[in-house]
């Protein structure tokens, strides 16, 4: 079997506080095939957007790595000088961030922030540089390229702006894009819009989607495969449908429950309550127990590891980090009967 395009081992980020430090990414690894879409979920605060972000070298001060393995296609590229790290990076991933306004250049042509890229670092012509621009513009479904080549970014909807953005990372010809929360700020029909820009781009282009969400309805139109992060860890992994079919991890479960689900009348959404950790101080047991609705004495004892769990679609690979996985399907068919089907 041939090496991811992208895995990361066992990456940890941390950010130095007045006194102490938080850390914010615990030990995540993951990995994305050539031409697949992967999706990173969890709520506000699990790490999502620092884990992206350490991908890229583009870490906001003060937060740095601290420990973790890079490989692009198997090679381990963690040891590479900056420069040639930087460059390797750049050249297989582009990111997509969530605020398209402020992503964007406000005095300078969109066509031109497009074509940049292909002048500057692909050595093309400015007029080669302009058609790639407008070629990438058609491709993310902008009618009329030519003419809005000219637009500033605020002469542009924020879904227009998106599709810029989307545009500006695929410019240096990355073979995987990485997407915080593209869609966050979007209305849900631009989103869908959106949204369906990715999937042609993996469909059409091979081009490989690492997309970060805290909504579970967003990844699941996108994705194949997920990463469910909690308080800085990657607490479940799987195909999107043994997911959202049979969690295995009871945050999982309350992530699904607190998704509205069009087929099935689901009388009670559940919220999750209270709030994750405090990730600037240790963790003792698992950081999810004094949330969770099916804790035991012994999940207050040690923070269980991600380990294999059957699959039920057979070919990909999932993961747990419960201390109670083994009774998995016992608990979730409990909760599920007292909330599905309640008028
Ligand atoms: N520049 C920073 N300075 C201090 N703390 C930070 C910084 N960036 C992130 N953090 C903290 O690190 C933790 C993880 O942040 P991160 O942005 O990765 O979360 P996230 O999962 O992307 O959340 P969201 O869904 O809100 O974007 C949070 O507790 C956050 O407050
Ligand atoms: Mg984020």
């Amino acid at each position: 079997m041939s090496a991811p395009l992208l895995e990361v081992r066992d990456l940890h980020v941390d950010i130095p506080l007045a006194h102490g430090r938080l850390h914010a990414v615990r030990g995540v690894s993951l990995s994305v095939g050539t031409g697949e879409a992967v999706g990173l979920v969890g709520e506000s605060g699990s790490g999502k957007s620092l884990t992206l972000r350490a991908l890229l070298g583009l870490l906001p001060r003060p937060a740095r790595i601290i420990s973790g393995t890079v490989l692009i296609d198997g090679e381990d590229v963690t040891g590479l000088p900056a420069k040639r790290l930087h460059r390797r990076l750049t050249d297989t991933m582009g990111m997509i961030f969530q605020d398209s306004l402020t992503a964007l250049n406000p005095v300078m042509r969109v066509g031109d922030q497009i074509a940049e890229a292909p002048l500057r670092k692909l050595g093309k012509s400015r007029s080669e540089a302009k058609s790639i621009a407008v070629d990438l513009m058609r491709q993310v479904g902008i009618a009329d390229p030519e003419r809005r080549y000219r637009l500033y970014p605020h002469e542009l909807s924020g879904g227009m702006r998106q599709r810029i953005c989307i545009a500006i990372a695929l410019s240096t010809k990355p073979r995987l894009i990485l997407a915080d929360e593209p869609t966050t700020a979007l209305d849900v029909t631009i989103q869908a819009q959106v949204l369906g820009v990715l999937r042609q781009l993996r469909q059409n282009d091979q081009v490989s989607i690492l997309l970060v969400s805290h909504d579970l309805a967003v990844v699941s139109q996108t994705c194949s495969r997920l990463y469910v992060m909690y308080a800085g860890k990657v607490v479940e992994s799987g195909a999107l449908l043994d997911l959202v079919s049979a969690p295995k991890h009871p945050y999982t479960f309350s992530l699904l429950r607190s998704v509205p689900d069009p087929d099935q009348r689901v009388a009670r959404l559940l919220t999750i309550e209270g709030q994750p950790p405090d990730l600037s101080h240790p963790i003792k047991g698992c950081s999810f127990a004094p949330r969770c609705p099916f804790v035991v004495d012994l999940c207050h004892q040690q923070e269980p590891p991600l380990v294999p769990v059957g699959s039920a679609s057979g070919t990909v690979a999932r993961g747990s980090a419960c201390c109670r996985v083994d009774t998995a399907e016992q608990w979730t068919s409990m909760v599920s009967e007292e909330v599905v089907g309640q008028p």
